[in-house]
């Protein structure tokens, strides 16, 4: 069959960035010698990073080792202390085999739809859901199909004999939930009983304020069918370096390291270096510091905002609730009007096709002095 000048459906499915609009209104706001730009919108950190690149003793690691191709596995070290980390920290049982290292958790959750899930198959995505799981899985022909985060009576009646796969985070991206000790049971038995693949997304497992972190792979019957994703971008701010990893089954980690084989071959091992750097740093002189400033930073948002939010427990955000300045149920143009202001926060539509009048704020990405400056006009556009 011809195809020229078509593109596949799966590349046409996939979403662009949701910021596209509002750039043009940033734009305008620079052109105009408006000021300086806050980035409220990406998750992102402004501390410095646990271990930085010009820390690490490049000379220890011979040449081959570091300019030569990788296992596409990962780095030996640096599987043998994650699997370390992950008994340690998270009671999950990987061993070396049950490890697999990735640009980031981004690509561990593309490898792992694609590793797990054929198109057509449908994906329950706990809702609000950080907005590139559905991407993924757009882009792989599998259906997104959403759940009220946590309720798992609404989960039992989602699940068809097309469903393949139950997704969320804890803590959450967008609005920082978290699944206790019962939410993660109910979730773990329902996939038994049903045959489903569980997808945890863990990479917020240090950005806990209120409550503790919990795995499903920890879990009694959870291990065997749980893949579970991680960050450095999010635990050591290394964000930009793009390590992450994957913990699961030999079996499912093989087939996921056949996938991370044929799309990158090996994350740079340079680069998983310095993630190894930092997480065999001292937890206390990264972590805990930056977690007292994260949660310093959400209460002073939080109360500072002239917007309704809930209390976030875990995570990166506050979700912003904007319906009383929505009254079509879409706040989109308002957030135009922040940019217009040089400030950029999320639209709630990308997280959930209910969400449309909730936006997403970063409180983790700018100093202090920063954070009040784009609040501040924030509540300015919603005083107006
Ligand atoms: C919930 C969630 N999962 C996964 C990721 C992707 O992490 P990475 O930067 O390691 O690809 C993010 C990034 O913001 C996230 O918020």
């Amino acid at each position: 069959m011809a195809r020229f000048p078509a593109f596949s459906s799966a590349g046409a499915a996939t979403p662009a960035s949701i910021f596209a609009r509002l750039r043009e209104h940033l734009a305008r706001f620079q052109a105009s010698g408006g000021g300086d730009v806050i980035p409220l919108q990406i998750g992102d950190t402004y501390l410095p990073p646990a271990a930085r690149l010009d820390e690490v003793t490049w000379t220890e690691m011979p040449p081959s080792e570091l300019y030569a191709y990788g296992s596409p596995n990962g780095w030996a070290p640096l599987v043998d202390a994650i699997a370390a980390k992950a008994q340690r920290r998270n009671g999950i049982d990987a061993g070396a085999g049950g490890v697999q290292v990735t640009c980031g958790a981004t690509h561990a959750l593309s490898c792992a739809v694609a590793a797990l899930l054929d198109p057509g198959d449908e994906l329950i995505l706990m809702t609000p859901y950080w907005p590139l799981i559905r991407g993924i899985a757009l882009g792989r022909n599998v259906v997104p199909v959403e759940v009220p985060y946590g309720d798992a009576a609404a989960l039992a009646r989602a699940i068809t004999p097309r469903t393949a796969g139950i997704y969320y985070a804890t803590p959450n991206n967008p609005d920082g939930a978290m699944l206790d000790a019962g939410a993660l049971a109910a979730v773990v038995d329902l996939a038994v009983q049903r045959d489903l693949w569980i997808f945890a997304d863990e990479v917020y497992e240090d950005y806990v304020y209120d409550g503790a972190h919990l795995s499903a792979a920890a879990l009694p019957g959870g291990a065997a069918r749980t893949v579970t994703v991680f960050s450095f971008a999010k635990s050591f701010a290394q964000a930009g370096l793009r390590v992450g990893y994957a913990l699961g089954p030999e079996p499912v980690i093989a087939t996921i390291k056949k996938l991370v084989n044929h799309s990158v071959y090996n994350v740079p091992v340079a680069m998983q270096r310095a993630a190894h750097a930092a997480l065999l740093a001292d937890r206390s002189a990264f972590l805990d510091g930056a977690l007292a400033r994260y949660r310093a930073a959400r209460d002073r948002a939080r109360t500072r905002l002239a917007a309704p939010t809930t209390l976030p427990p875990g995570g990166a955000y506050l979700w912003l609730d904007l319906r009383p300045w929505s009254p079509d149920g879409d706040c989109m143009s308002l957030l135009e009007r922040f940019a217009a202001r040089g400030v950029l926060i999320a639209p709630g539509n990308a997280f959930g096709s209910t969400h449309g009048a909730f936006a997403r704020l970063c409180f983790t990405g700018v100093p202090p002095d920063r954070l009040d400056e784009g609040i501040d006009r924030i509540n300015a556009v919603l005083a107006g």
